[in-house]
């Protein structure tokens, strides 16, 4: 990297050259010029340089990467990992019929999550999906009986609670006693005997999730052994488990975070699951955030600086129905400029347009800004324009791949039109 060029924090793939802000080969503020704003810009070397670290890890192992895709589920994204020859964790039947538009096969797709519909389960058999990571003992009583009446039999795994605290915000762990996800370790064991009974399906593997944003290996090396403990017990009573699935959730770095490297955490443990017996077994993963979080950005303008008696607001055209992650979970999203000011910088916060005080995207941030300036803000490859909505009637934000020094609108702005295509007036 020569002098003029240097990285932003956490986010391979993008760089600074001669005061420019760059995705890849290509210069954002082009972008912003030529999309308008809001507008997300996700690379795709750095995705692929993400599922790169996950691929070393598994090197020589029957393991498979199904890519969590509510962490951003644009078709062309989507895209990027069917042919990176990944499988796909969905949660309804919405994402089973994007990952079939986006080239993908029902056979590499896992259905995870706790309230699955009999249409969606009835659509996903027929489309012939690879297992069901089933959540309750009611749901796999209904599975069976969806199954059956298809003349089918339902390949399924449970999702098993292991109550391990992955040490994150509460909205975001998933593996704890009081958590709605998964059946609880000690009822894992009867649940499996009643699926291996159960007349319209089959077991194929036991599953875990404890949550998201982990930045900790500990967690996860707990969570395993726990898992493990019950493929111990649930095979000695008979029911054979062919995988494991060990979930997601691997964190990014937002703000100083530092996650272990998807491989070097792989390698702690596949070591473990080796020390007990099953580093041959068929192993699946399910990371979202960590393959796509810091492989995209969303450029906004700022609209007006608003000095304050308390604070001093800076009002962009971007907001909480673009990026809820601030408003939902107090997130922090680092922000940058896409060209450097010299001016002295003033402490803001950054809003957006939508009538809530809830709609902020930073806090406290000094930053040398004047209106009409272009604001990168980072770490929005992942659960942002997938939480994305249309409040205040906003339509929802154009989408560009880069890849090398081309780039793709991969998704057009919402305009008020698409937005009420589905509504009728009352004759
Ligand atoms: N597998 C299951 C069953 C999940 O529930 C999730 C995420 C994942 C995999 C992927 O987890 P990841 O690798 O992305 O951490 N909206 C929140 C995150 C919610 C995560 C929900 N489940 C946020 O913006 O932080």
């Amino acid at each position: 990297m020569s002098e003029i060029e240097t990285s932003v924090p956490g986010h391979p793939q993008f760089t600074r050259r001669e005061g420019e802000l760059f995705a890849e080969e290509v210069q954002l503020e082009a972008l912003a010029r030529e999309h308008g704003t809001p507008l997300f810009v996700y690379s795709k070397a750095a995705m692929l340089g993400a599922l790169a670290a996950y691929q070393r890890g598994f090197a020589g192992r029957r393991a498979r990467i199904c890519y969590a895709m509510k962490a951003n589920p644009a078709l062309a994204v989507l895209q990027v990992f069917v042919q990176a020859g990944c499988g796909f964790d969905i949660v309804s039947g919405g994402e089973l019929e994007r990952v079939l538009a986006a080239g993908g096969q029902a056979r590499d797709i896992i259905f995870s999550g706790v309230g699955k519909t009999r249409l969606e389960r009835r659509r996903a058999l027929d489309a012939g999906i690879g297992c069901f990571n089933v959540e309750s003992e009611a749901e796999l009583e209904v599975l069976s009986e969806v199954a059956s009446a298809a003349g089918k039999v339902a390949p399924v795994s449970i999702r098993v609670n292991p109550d391990v605290d992955p040490k994150t915000h509460p909205y975001i762990s998933t593996g704890l006693k009081g958590n709605k996800f998964g059946i609880a370790h000690g009822q894992a064991l009867t649940a499996y005997r009643g699926a291996a009974s159960l007349p319209g399906l089959k077991v194929v593997g036991i599953d875990c999730h404890i949550g998201s944003q982990i930045t900790d290996e500990a967690p996860y090396l707990d969570a395993m052994d726990r898992v493990l403990d019950l493929v111990e017990s649930v095979e000695s009573a008979g029911v054979p488990l062919p995988h494991i699935d060990f979930g997601g959730g691997l964190g990014i770095d937002y703000n100083g975070d530092r996650p272990p490297a998807a491989d070097t955490l792989w390698g702690k443990l596949l070591t473990r699951l080796d020390a007990r017996g099953f580093g041959d077994r068929q192993l699946l993963i399910e990371p979202g955030r960590s393959l796509v979080g810091n492989a995209g950005v969303c450029l906004t303008e700022v609209l007006y600086l608003k000095p304050g008696e308390q604070k001093n607001f800076c009002i962009v055209d971007a907001a909480m129905n673009d990026l809820p992650r601030p408003a939902m979970y107090q997130a922090y999203h680092g922000i940058v400029p896409l060209t450097r000011r010299s001016g002295p910088a003033q402490t803001y916060d950054l809003v957006g347009p939508v009538c809530e005080s809830g709609d902020w995207l930073a806090r406290d941030r000094a930053l040398s800004v004047q209106p009409g300036d272009l604001l990168a803000v980072l770490s929005a490859g992942a659960y942002c324009m997938s939480m994305a909505s249309n409040y205040n009637s906003r339509g929802r934000a154009a989408e560009v791949l880069v890849d090398g020094d081309r780039a793709f609108l991969i998704r057009q702005r919402e305009s008020a039109a698409d937005q009420m295509r589905s509504e009728r007036l009352v004759p």
